[in-house]
């Protein structure tokens, strides 16, 4: 097919235009017409106004006799704003390149492509706009997750705050171990918002919550076609939480071919996303959080112990509530004011009897538990204190009875108490600090205890409910 040159530039949708040697303007496109809001007849052959850049290159060049390469003259790129004949103001850049004349070894003509990048500009301005935002939404969350976010008095939670606080800006990597509800996530976030990284995104992965085959693609992500069904590529956890904090929950549930993986990133800080054979770099501090105790793991070789020693680089526990019943009463009070704000209640506190109750209360969901009972109780109470009947009936229940040598014989039994359950409650609680103190050994923990290993199976799992509630 013939074509005419001039046709074709006329259609092309980048101003196209070429200055000759002597600085007169010998090719402008249509684009450039729309552009610069001129007609062609008005500037062709003319001295050329927009060329003070190139011109600088070219006599710059010109004087030392040399070669005007392209890469100097094609790097040269000018953005500007452009008064469009619409009225808007249009955002453009122009990119210029030498056209060079072999015979004479000198450059001829020089080529300015110009770009009309006004959306890229305001796309450009929303993201500048929507990072300040975000910046500032962070600093908010912060605030939120500083460490007075934690609230206790007691010695152990203090010890925890005071090593948090030690590490937070450090880049080591941190390994909480807690019950569930005790507050691993809560201690994570303030490490992070305590950090050089807080600016940076916290992104948290529950290693539980994944099947092993998906587990890999959500942590390192994967490349365009790395798997049936991978149509586009997708970041991992890894490089969403870049400059920030990775905080990997449930680090037990990890299989031996993710925690290789893991290993190698908290080693070398480098990994690859699936697909891809370039490793890319990690810039993330790692705060792993486990409710399992970890060393029985690694003695079953469950648990690799490369990687624990990795991990327990810092560990700090939390203990559970029930060994903290100083943190009881602060920890009610504030989550009495944090409801009363929430549903626009005045409820006052909690009856004397009620506290009782509450205080001798085992707490096996720990912080979360008692935030939730205390949800419940602030729905439904009507008057302007909490009342024993207003408890729920198995925290009533369950309520420990002093066995001890230190038994109030004033202790009253409460209304809706079960023998049963409270007998159950006693003897999971044994159970479980024999398996603890036996590192999870069942022959040795049912020896300790004077049981035959099957009635200790029995008892395990006829009181399965209680000893999973920790
Ligand atoms: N010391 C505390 N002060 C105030 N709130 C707390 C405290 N400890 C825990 N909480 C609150 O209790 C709830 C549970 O805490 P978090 O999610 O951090 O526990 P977790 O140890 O991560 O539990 P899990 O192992 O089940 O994930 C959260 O809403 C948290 O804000
Ligand atoms: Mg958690």
């Amino acid at each position: 097919m013939n074509f005419n040159l001039n046709q074709v530039l006329d259609s092309a949708r980048d101003g196209i235009f070429i200055v000759a040697r002597d600085h007169r303007l010998v090719l402008f496109n249509h684009a450039c017409e729309e552009l610069y809001n001129v007609s062609r007849e008005d500037v062709i052959d003319k001295a050329c106004w927009k060329l003070s850049d190139f011109e600088k290159s070219w006599n710059e060049a010109a004087r030392s006799g040399g070669r005007v390469t392209y890469g100097e003259l094609g790097a040269k790129k000018e953005r500007m704003i452009l008064p469009h004949k619409s009225g808007k103001q249009v955002w453009v850049e122009t990119i210029y390149t030498p056209i060079f004349d072999e015979q004479k070894n000198e450059i001829a003509y020089v080529m300015g492509v110009i770009k009309d990048i006004t959306e890229l500009k305001v796309m450009e301005q929303e993201k500048e706009r929507l990072q300040q935002e975000i910046g500032k939404m962070r600093g908010e969350l912060g605030s939120q997750y500083d460490f007075s976010s934690i609230v206790g008095r007691s010695g152990p939670i203090m010890q925890v705050l005071k090593l948090a606080a030690e590490v937070a800006q450090e880049n080591t990597t941190v390994m909480l171990v807690g019950e569930s509800g005790t507050g691993k996530e809560l201690v994570a976030k303030a490490i992070h918002y305590n950090s050089h990284r807080a600016g940076k995104p916290f992104v948290a992965l529950n290693c539980s919550a994944f099947p092993e085959t998906l587990i890999e693609s959500e942590l390192f992500g994967y490349e365009k076609g790395a798997f049936t069904g991978a149509e586009k590529s997708k970041p991992g956890k890894i490089q969403i939480a870049s400059g920030g904090t990775l905080f990997l929950d449930e680090v037990t549930e990890m299989t031996p071919a993710t925690q290789a993986k893991i290993l190698r990133v908290i080693q070398e800080r480098e990994f690859e996303p699936l697909g891809s054979v370039k490793p890319q770099q990690a810039d993330i501090r790692i705060v792993a959080a486990s409710n399992k105790d970890l060393e029985p793991l690694v003695k079953k070789g469950l648990f690799r112990e490369d990687l624990f020693y990795r991990l327990f680089v810092y560990p700090i526990a939390i203990p559970p509530l029930r060994e903290r019943p100083e943190d009881l009463e602060p920890l009610i009070e504030h989550l009495l004011t944090k409801f009363n704000h929430q549903m626009a209640k005045r409820i006052q506190g909690i009856a004397p009897a009620a506290m009782e109750i509450l205080k001798n209360y085992d707490w096996p969901g720990n912080v979360r538990e008692l935030q939730n009972v205390m949800e419940r109780l602030m729905i439904l109470s009507k008057g302007e204190a909490i009342q024993v009947d207003d408890l729920p009936r198995y925290v009533v229940e369950t309520m420990k009875l002093h066995t001890n040598s230190g038994h109030d014989s004033n202790d009253r039994i409460p209304a809706g108490f079960s023998l049963e359950r409270t007998v159950d409650q006693f003897e999971s609680r044994i159970i479980r600090q024999a398996l603890k103190q036996c590192e999870a050994n069942k022959s040795r923990a049912a020896n300790l205890l004077g049981l035959s290993r099957s009635t200790f199976r029995y008892k395990v799992s006829r009181l399965k409910n209680y000893l999973n509630q920790s």
